[in-house]
């Protein structure tokens, strides 16, 4: 029997992180691995009334961004009392955004209160995953959620001192983890502006109105999209856009 392809989600009760699990989770013979901060709210309990495809199971374990153990703690879980053996897909897509300020007035502490859950999440999540992931049968994928925000070519024109730096971040990771590693598809993806509680946040602070332009709904389509025909060879290391096609750094 084949194995199940297993997947893991970080930030997987709310925006764009839901969408995608509630769209792995109709697949069949899938493991879906919903992260969450706190598997007793209510957003990460409705997860289990989800509907899921034939033989595809849910499983809710806790991995908070801001706590460099937890991601190490999720997988020895993982192993221990639901005996995964390996993960084919892990998308690292728990952040945050909350000022908008210039670098001018933005505070140390805001730029490191999203460093941590944005950058340095990300990175722990990596290194407790990569051994599951050497262990799948695919190609396996790691995604990494970035932004148009961070990017140095296209410079946006709006002040996003604490949150934008994190995103340019993990362009460097995206690229160095697909280059430490010529068994692993490592790229990231531009989801759009989406309507989401961060994105709509962002659109009120530049202005833009109460709400993104792109729906959760054509993100999460788009970015399925992406991840079924991603290749190594194609997208490693790379930008990807939900759309299709690749930034320029
Ligand atoms: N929306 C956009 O326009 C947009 C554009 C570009 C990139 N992105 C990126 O897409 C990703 C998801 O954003 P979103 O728009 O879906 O945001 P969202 O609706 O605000 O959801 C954020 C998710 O991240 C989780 N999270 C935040 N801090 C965490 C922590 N310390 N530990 C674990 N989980 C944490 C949240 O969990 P809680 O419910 O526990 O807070 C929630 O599940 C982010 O990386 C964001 O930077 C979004």
């Amino acid at each position: 029997m084949e194995p199940k392809t297993t997947v893991l989600i970080t930030g997987s009760n709310r925006g764009i992180g839901f969408g995608l699990t509630e769209r792995f989770l109709v697949k069949p013979s899938h493991v879906v691995i919903a992260a969450v901060r706190n598997p007793d709210h209510p957003t990460a309990q409705a997860l289990h009334n989800l509907p899921t495809g034939l033989d595809t199971e849910l499983i809710v374990v806790k991995i908070d961004a801001n706590i460099e153990k937890d991601a190490h703690d999720a997988i020895t879980e993982l192993q221990q009392k639901h005996t995964i053996g390996h993960l084919d897909i892990v998308i690292a897509n728990a952040g945050v955004a909350y000022i908008y300020p210039t670098v001018a007035d933005v505070k140390i502490e805001d730029i490191k209160a999203h460093m941590q859950p944005n950058v340095y999440g990300v990175i722990a999540l990596y290194q407790a995953t990569r051994e599951l992931l050497k262990k799948s049968a695919q190609e396996p994928i790691f995604l990494i959620m970035g932004s148009s925000a961070g990017l140095l070519g296209n410079h946006l024109p709006i002040p996003n001192a604490a949150y934008a730096p994190t995103k340019t971040a993990l362009n460097w990771y995206t690229r160095r983890i697909d280059a430490e590693n010529n068994w692993l598809n490592c790229f990231s993806i531009d989801p759009g502006h989406v309507s989401t509680d961060l994105g709509d946040a962002a659109a009120k602070a530049v202005g833009i109105g109460d709400h993104a332009p792109t729906t959760v709904q054509e993100s999460c389509d788009g970015i399925m999209d992406v991840l079924a025909k991603a290749s190594k060879k194609e997208y490693g290391g790379k930008l990807a856009v939900f759309t299709g096609g690749f930034h320029e750094w």
